[in-house]
């Protein structure tokens, strides 16, 4: 990774459109989106080539996460932010009778994700392509019917978003409704939406935690106490919200289920 500014990925409905000149261009929501996968592409444009056998040491839970997952046959998971598609990988061996799909800002880490999945011959049960957090659209990416997604994981990803909790209310928005058992049909299980990102390191040393948090400052990634604290609350609007840490507190993990 190359130290980069953060980007604000927020602005995702157009403004209100002004008159263009030199000093005052016009920012539309496509040309602010364009700037996320440039400075995405950047980022990733080399680093991608060791990215896997560099982020096996510190992006940690990963495993635990897509263990906890237990993906049932048939069911739809996407990973958003999916990058190398690592974890898509790991997650199609493990559950070889579910449907992976992952999306990402960066057309460079797309590549990388794709020649993975060729190789390891999952080319039928993964699904990849561009797309954004906080907007994307799984019918018209994938093809998938509205209401049937089962489960979507963000690993280490909401620590790179800026609009981390339009991106989650995005995702919550997405997921399949738990429903009743009807005279003409058995009740159906909610979907959920599953977490890993950095956690506040509280059992580990000041220093270690002050340096962490430097360096992953310099590349764009943030760690978000605010994250867990809105996923509590959840629970206030009907989702059952479920929080872990591990390794003295390196990570958090969540999941919410609706
Ligand atoms: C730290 S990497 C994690 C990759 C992967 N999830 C993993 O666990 O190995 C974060 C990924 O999020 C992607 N990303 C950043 N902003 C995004 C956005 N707004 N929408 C979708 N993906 C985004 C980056 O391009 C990058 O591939």
């Amino acid at each position: 990774m190359q130290p980069q500014r953060q980007f604000d990925h927020s602005h995702t409905t157009p403004p209100t459109p002004v008159t263009p000149s030199s000093d005052h261009p016009i920012i539309r929501s496509s040309d602010h989106l364009n700037d996320v996968t440039r400075a995405m592409n950047n980022m990733y444009r080399y680093t991608r080539y060791v990215y896997d056998a560099s982020r096996k040491y510190y992006l940690l839970g990963r495993d635990r996460m897509i263990n906890e997952l237990r993906a049932r046959p048939g069911e739809i998971v996407i990973e958003v932010g999916c990058g190398t598609a690592r974890n898509l990988i790991q997650m199609a061996r493990l559950y070889p009778q579910a449907k992976f799909y992952g999306l990402d800002a960066s057309e460079e880490m797309l590549k990388t994700a794709q020649e993975s999945i060729d190789r390891a011959g999952l080319t039928d049960q993964i699904k990849i392509a561009h797309g954004f957090a906080q907007n994307f659209d799984p019918a018209a990416m994938f093809d998938i019917a509205p209401g049937s997604i089962d489960k979507i994981v963000f690993s280490y990803a909401l620590s790179m978003i800026p609009p981390w909790q339009e991106s989650l209310d995005h995702a919550l928005t997405l997921i399949k409704p738990a429903l009743p058992a009807t005279p003409a049909g058995p009740a159906q299980v909610g979907g959920s939406v599953h977490i890993v990102d950095f956690g506040s390191q509280e059992g580990l040393p000041k220093w270690f935690r002050a340096f962490l948090f430097w360096w992953l400052d310099l590349f764009g990634v943030h760690f978000r106490p605010e994250l867990p604290v809105y996923v509590r609350t959840l629970s206030s609007k009907n989702f059952k919200p479920m929080i872990t840490t591990g390794l003295k507190g390196y990570y958090w993990l969540a999941e919410i289920r609706r």
